[in-house]
């Protein structure tokens, strides 16, 4: 089938369409309805079909005859070591650690949080929380203790899952003492902790409460896949909203067993039996899907690489890890080639590997902005013809699978630099102006999906139905608001711009500017402020903050830098990468007092900013492009 053709199909047949899709994985019983509404009229898929994730991933390739094929490749230049698992070798640690996980008394739905390194154990212990119906929810390891904490006091988790450390480059950083600290900043207490002991640091253990990986391991008999509803939740995933209270996006069972796996043909082009790579986190969305559950669903081998794209030990780290593990499907984040491109402009490591194996680059997490996608297209592609074709999709933790993408498995399409291309079938994507009217082609608007959203997509938020309905179904009644704004051309090619709340992406990681100005509102001296997200060269976007001083309070502009960085990092984490901020007397603000926060960013970016005809003193306007010439803040930057 063309691409159009299944397309309109998947719009105007729903049913039909999921329904043959349903049929191609193993249930332990058939949905009774492909799509239904719930008491609150939410939309669900697959109601009463009955099934486990865990076994979709691993024991149903074993009794297909591929026990012996290549599972995972955990890669790992931090520690200088590998491991590799296959179908059988994987399905039985996750039984095993399933089965120490039940002996801790995790029964289905539990709730067991994971805040762990890059380690093949991080994809065990999903696996096993899976195979049991508990809840897992991943917390990023670059998180600081009070955010683990706010995660542990929404999931409420019987048990805590952890390792002794994480290896950044070559610093090591000790988990243990910040999940200790959580603990006691959260007020809901898991009864159990069990600790993964990695040679590069000893986690002191709290006897009682903390259980040894290995121990825990080696007590347990192997625990059988739980059968579980369609509708039942997988995992939460919790993720930067516009407050300091993360929205914990709900995945559930059956809808994402069926459109990850049909995601691994219709968009990434891959059969079972490839070698597919996604370099990115366990903590992140693209992690979940990617690393974990799609690859895995579909019979390829999956990579867990601990490492970065530069430093360990190069810049040619990618392309080593292709070349030795024949990767045929890679998919990472801009930023990460930006990386690479900043250590390696012309690409002088990728001549030493034997890349041949790969055959398509994806990217996804922030816009790929042209220069990357021409520097990459360049390296890659030698004739006129695309040899490794590079393909930006787009898509967020809400979803779970891909919004817009080239639809390479399905027909490819001719690229349009800067855009993700098409809708994937499943997603009746519009964009509306704030009256709710379509927008004409070229016109931006906010960038909204018709329900029903698609299977795998968010079918509410943890325990806060009516922030769901809040954040993304009142503004447009009938349609899921994104909270990206974009374009669409005269042929349907979608351009997806930026976000029009307080989220950023700094390095591909989603964080809240929001929550960023609810704590620094905290600090003793700051009567308001404002953090923004201005361009970044590396990482996309970096946060930047301006505060007004109460009346009284003096201080200089290093010194309150110097205390609100430390407030980020602390609370946040260092991936925040909070580093810049000015005072300010007045900020810009409209008559009815809105702050202005797009023209701050503007400011920062642009030589000549238009003065928007709400705002209600112009002169601030010149104070804090003063402020940022001094602090070099943006393009006054002076590295
Ligand atoms: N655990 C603990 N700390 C972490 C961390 C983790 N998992 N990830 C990042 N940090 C820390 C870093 O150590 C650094 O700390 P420092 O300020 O004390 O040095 C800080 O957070 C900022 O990190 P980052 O912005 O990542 O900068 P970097 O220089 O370490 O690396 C890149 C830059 C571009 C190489 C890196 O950000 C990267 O690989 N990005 C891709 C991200 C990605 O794949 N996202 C998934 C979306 S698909
Ligand atoms: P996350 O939930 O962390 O995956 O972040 C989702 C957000 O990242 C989206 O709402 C977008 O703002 C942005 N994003 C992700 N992929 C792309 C892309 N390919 N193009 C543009 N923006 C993207």
């Amino acid at each position: 089938m063309n691409y159009l053709d299944e397309y309109q199909q998947s719009i105007e047949q729903p049913e039909l369409f999921w329904r043959k899709l349903a049929e191609q994985i193993k249930w332990y019983e058939f949905p009774e309805t492909i799509l239904s509404q719930d008491e609150h009229g939410f939309y669900r898929w697959f109601t009463g079909g009955k099934l486990n994730t865990a076994y979709l991933a691993l024991d149903v390739h074993i009794e297909e005859g591929h026990g012996d094929q290549l599972a995972l490749v955990y890669d790992s230049p931090a520690t200088n070591s590998q491991r590799n698992y296959t179908f059988t070798e994987l399905r039985d640690e996750v039984a095993k650690f399933a089965g120490g996980l039940k002996n801790l008394g995790v029964e289905k739905g539990d709730r067991v949080i994971i805040y762990m390194p890059m380690v093949a154990e991080a994809v065990i212990a999903m696996l096993a929380c899976a195979r049991l119906g508990a809840v897992h929810s991943v917390v990023f390891g670059g998180f600081a203790p009070h955010e683990l904490a706010v995660r542990i006091d929404d999931a409420r988790p019987k048990v805590l899952l952890t390792a002794s450390c994480g290896i950044e480059f070559t610093k090591v950083i000790e988990y243990k003492p910040l999940v200790d600290n959580s603990m006691e900043i959260a007020k809901f207490t898991p009864e159990k902790v069990v600790v993964l002991q990695r040679p590069q640091a000893k986690a002191k253990m709290q006897p009682g409460r903390d259980h040894d990986w290995h121990e825990l391991m080696s007590q347990a008999a192997p625990a059988s896949p739980v059968s579980v509803n369609a509708t039942d939740p997988l995992y939460i995933l919790y993720t930067s909203g516009t407050t300091g209270l993360p929205k914990g996006i709900v995945r559930d069972n059956g809808g994402h067993a069926v459109a990850l796996k049909y995601s691994m043909k219709a968009v990434y082009n891959t059969d079972p039996g490839d070698v597919y790579w996604a370099g990115s986190d366990v903590g992140w969305v693209v992690g979940h899907s990617y690393i974990v559950y799609a690859p895995l669903f579909h019979g390829c081998t999956t990579i867990v690489y601990e490492g970065k794209p530069v430093r360990t030990p190069d810049a040619g780290a990618f392309w080593r890890v292709i070349s030795e593990h024949k990767v045929n499907t890679f998919f990472t984040a801009p930023t990460a080639f930006r990386a690479v491109k900043k250590e390696d402009p012309d690409a002088k490591l990728l001549k030493q590997y034997d890349i041949s194996s790969l055959r398509t680059l994806f990217l996804a997490g922030e816009r790929l902005d042209p220069p990357t996608y021409e520097w990459l297209m360049g390296i890659l592609n030698k004739g006129s013809q695309p040899d490794i074709p590079v393909v930006d999709h787009w898509w967020q933790t809400e979803t779970g699978w891909a919004i817009c993408s080239n639809p390479m498995g399905i027909e490819p399409q001719a690229v349009r630099n800067g855009s993700p291309t098409f809708p994937m079938p499943g997603y009746n994507v519009q964009v509306l102006n704030e009256e709710g009217d379509i927008c004409k082609p070229g016109e931006t608007g906010n960038i909204v999906i018709h329900l029903p959203l698609p299977p795998s997509c968010l079918p509410t938020l943890w325990n806060d139905d009516e922030r769901f309905k809040q954040s993304y179904l009142s503004q447009y009644p009938g349609y899921y608001l994104t909270g990206d704004e974009g374009v669409k051309d005269e042929d349907g090619y979608m351009f997806v711009m930026g976000r029009t709340d307080d989220v950023i992406n700094v390095a591909g990681h989603r964080l809240s500017t929001g929550e960023m100005e609810e704590l620094i509102a905290g600090h003793p001296a700051v009567a308001e402020c404002a953090v923004t997200g201005i361009d970044d060269e590396l990482r996309g976007q970096v946060p930047v903050g301006f505060v007004v001083l109460k009346d009284g309070i003096e201080m200089t502009q290093e010194k309150m830098q110097e205390e609100l960085v430390a407030i980020i990092r602390r609370e946040i984490g260092a991936v925040a990468y909070f580093r810049q901020s000015g005072i300010v007397k007045r900020l810009p603000k409209t008559r009815s007092g809105k702050i202005l926060r797009k023209t701050i960013r503007l400011l920062a970016i642009e030589a000549e900013v238009s003065v928007p005809s709400t705002i209600d003193d112009p002169k601030i306007l010149d104070e804090i492009s003063e402020i940022m010439q001094e602090r070099g803040i943006g393009q006054y930057a002076t590295s």
